[in-house]
């Protein structure tokens, strides 16, 4: 059995290991440790600057970025946030996940993250009906999508209820920071976008969305100092990106999807394959072109959609699942409206366990077909658990792309169009 607990989440990777008899006779010590001596460099030359960030924060930060939210919590009634890419996907999953419907009543967020007419035209509907604050957050200071979206509505907004999230030298964004004197916070030069979600990325609009930072933070310390006192061969970690790495390069499954069966974390998966893809798929150290394609997509809907395919379409596929650990607060069906004999089953049952029954059928059948899935269960859904799943995740993928021998940090075929796009404009 491959179940680790983890802190807030377990992840069950027994099926991946037990369906591939040459993942289970590989000697993965020596692949284990090559990683963990270049991930060491890479932390000791400050480039791996995402792991270690949720100690390093500085305490001032946290106190600049908790109190410009509450001013403008105080001060506005709704929050615009432009930002593309690793500079939406992580506060708006958590957003997504952990917020309820009274907060994003009390406090709407609006997320420009296109330039498509309507999504321009909702997000000048939003602004234009209530005072809101706005966050321009680009690390490179000159993405066309998010600069261009805030110079079209920035008629509707107060510059004073404006802050810009950029990199603390470089970009025009810092350089409207340094002559115009705008509210800002700054983004670690040595974290990524899609690894910055638990930096003042992430941070500052999930404070003003009403989520407990410091908790989410908690949490991700917690998961490093949980896999700091596991040796290599017992690092979930490391073990589930040589699963994925494995199923991909020597078995031929080279899809990945990723299904929670929970709605509130279908953005989580957008985060997911926006990490793992954009770190993975690319060009490796001998110039060979490697990355599964990773998939979001959610359970129980896509079992009446995608599950046919899973079952006999090509087997190239690996399925992770996500669920949550049932609780007593469970909501029972009840009774049907008309007696109905046939269906006297479900009035007893609740929500979760239909839900979680379903996941259960829906891998027993993949694995008798031969399919190899994972579980990932949350113990429950907070700030902690999640904070500890997002770094439990970004560590796993910088993992891989050590396996995969590729720079896990870098995004040329991003950078490559925004530079097209800038020249053709
Ligand atoms: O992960 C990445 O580096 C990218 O997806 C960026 O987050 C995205 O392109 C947005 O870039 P920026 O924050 O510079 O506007």
């Amino acid at each position: 059995m491959k179940n680790y607990s983890l802190p807030g989440f377990t992840i069950n990777l027994t099926t991946l290991f037990e369906f591939s008899k040459t993942l289970q006779n590989f000697n993965r010590l020596p692949l284990f440790e090559s990683a963990h001596n270049a991930l060491n460099a890479k932390f000791e030359n400050q480039t791996l600057g995402f792991f270690d960030w949720p100690e390093r924060i500085p305490a001032e930060e946290i106190a600049t970025l908790q109190q410009i939210s509450k001013e403008l919590r105080a001060r506005y009634e709704g929050l615009l946030v432009c930002g593309i890419g690793g500079s939406h996907l992580g506060a708006a999953c958590v957003l997504e996940a952990l917020r309820s419907e009274k907060e994003e009543n009390e406090f709407p967020i609006f997320w420009l993250n296109n330039v498509d007419r309507w999504a321009i035209e909702r997000a000048k509907s939003f602004v234009s009906r209530r005072k809101v604050a706005t966050l321009i957050i680009s690390k490179s200071g000159n993405t066309t999508e998010t600069l261009s979206g805030f110079f079209h509505l920035s008629r509707f907004l107060d510059p004073k209820g404006t802050v810009l999230i950029t990199d603390p030298n470089s970009g025009e964004l810092r350089r409207w920071v340094n002559t115009h004197s705008y509210l800002n916070l700054p983004v670690p030069p040595n974290i990524g976008g899609r690894f910055s979600v638990l930096t003042s990325v992430g941070l500052l609009p999930m404070a003003l969305g009403g989520i407990d930072i410091l908790a989410l933070l908690d949490g991700a310390k917690q998961l490093r100092r949980h896999l700091a006192t596991l040796n290599l061969l017992d690092n979930p970690a490391y073990q589930y990106a040589l699963a994925s790495f494995w199923w991909d390069k020597k078995e031929n499954r080279s899809i990945h999807y990723l299904m929670p069966y929970l709605s509130q974390l279908k953005l989580l998966t957008d985060w997911f394959v926006q990490l793992w893809a954009e770190s993975l798929g690319k060009k490796n150290t001998e110039g060979m072109s490697v990355g599964p394609t990773f998939v979001g997509s959610l359970g129980t809907r896509d079992q009446h959609s995608l599950l046919q395919l899973f079952k006999e379409g090509p087997q190239n596929k690996l399925i992770g699942f996500i669920d949550l650990k049932e609780n007593s607060e469970s909501l029972k069906v009840g009774t049907s409206p008309v007696p109905s004999p046939q269906f006297e089953y479900l009035c007893h049952h609740s929500f979760e366990e239909i839900n979680s029954k379903a996941l259960q059928a829906t891998a027993k059948s993949l694995n008798s077909a031969g399919t190899p899935t994972y579980q990932i269960v949350f113990e429950e859904l907070t700030c902690r658990t999640l904070g500890a799943f997002l770094l439990f995740q970004e560590l796993a993928c910088a993992i891989s792309g050590e396996f995969y021998q590729v720079n896990a940090f870098n995004q040329p075929g991003v950078e490559e169009a925004k530079r097209l796009l800038r020249e053709s404009l």
